[in-house]
């Protein structure tokens, strides 16, 4: 048998507020082979993006054992973490997280700066990426000059620039209209035929059930979906 490409044991995350501890996530155990479209799904506040963070590596558990590409990862230090996160991870965070003061195409090369790419090759990936999503007329915008909708597709393109083995998607479509959804679903279907794990956190059941498996959180506590196909 082969070992899982995401193994999570019992995690829990618990944060002290000044007088008692708040329990987030409740023993969650949790498996994602290498190819996967999962789908992790809940309500606000249930701990997804808490559980993104650790998956992610951005976060550790407070207690629980976390193996990745058959490495224990829950228990790094920071260096040894955001190793991991630049090499094998592209995120996309549920508030974009974009440089305020850079035009579209120089917030999508940044990862590739990172990655030691050099200049005219990172300027034709972010170019191209950027053209994936539908901003081939939007390059030079400034974040603020860019709809909610098109900087989440900017955020969308900076994750798929260093063609990561793992996409970990925040509520990718929360501030998409539905056709726009739908394109960013096609795209997430088609990385995925090309090989990629996708894990796609939604409060939205029709997003969701665009995975091929679902699992849902709610209070903290984690149980396996059973998928209704259409
Ligand atoms: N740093 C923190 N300190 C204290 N509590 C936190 C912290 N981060 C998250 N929480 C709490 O953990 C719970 C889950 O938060 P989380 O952001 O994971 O929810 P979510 O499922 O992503 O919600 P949403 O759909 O609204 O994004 C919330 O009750 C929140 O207040
Ligand atoms: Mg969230």
């Amino acid at each position: 048998m082969t070992t899982p490409f995401f193994q999570m044991t019992d995690i829990n995350k618990s944060y002290w507020m000044g007088d008692e501890w708040q329990q987030v996530l409740r023993n969650v155990s949790l498996t994602i082979e290498k190819g996967e479209f999962l789908s992790i799904l809940g309500p606000s506040g249930s701990g997804k993006s808490t559980l993104m963070n650790i998956i992610g590596c951005l976060d550790t558990p407070t207690k629980g054992e976390y193996i990745l590409d058959g490495r224990r990862v829950d228990d790094l230090d920071e260096d040894q973490l955001s190793a991991i996160r630049n090499k094998e991870i592209g995120f996309i965070f549920q508030s974009f997280q974009l440089l305020k003061r850079q035009n579209a195409l120089s917030n999508v090369e940044l990862p590739l700066i990172y990655a030691g790419m050099g200049q005219q090759q990172r300027r034709e990936r972010a170019e191209e990426m950027l053209c994936r999503v539908g901003l081939s007329e939007k390059l030079y915008h400034m974040p603020n000059q860019l709809s909610g909708g098109q900087q989440q597709r900017v955020a969308i393109a900076r994750a798929l620039a260093t063609n990561p083995a793992i996409l970990l998607a925040d509520e990718p479509t929360g501030a998409l209209d539905q056709k726009t959804g739908k394109q960013v679903m096609e795209l997430f279907h088609a990385l995925n035929n090309e090989g990629h794990t996708i894990i796609m956190i939604t409060h939205d059941v029709s997003i969701a059930a665009h995975a091929s498996r679902i699992v849902r959180l709610l209070d903290g506590e984690l149980s396996e979906g059973v998928k209704e196909d259409a």
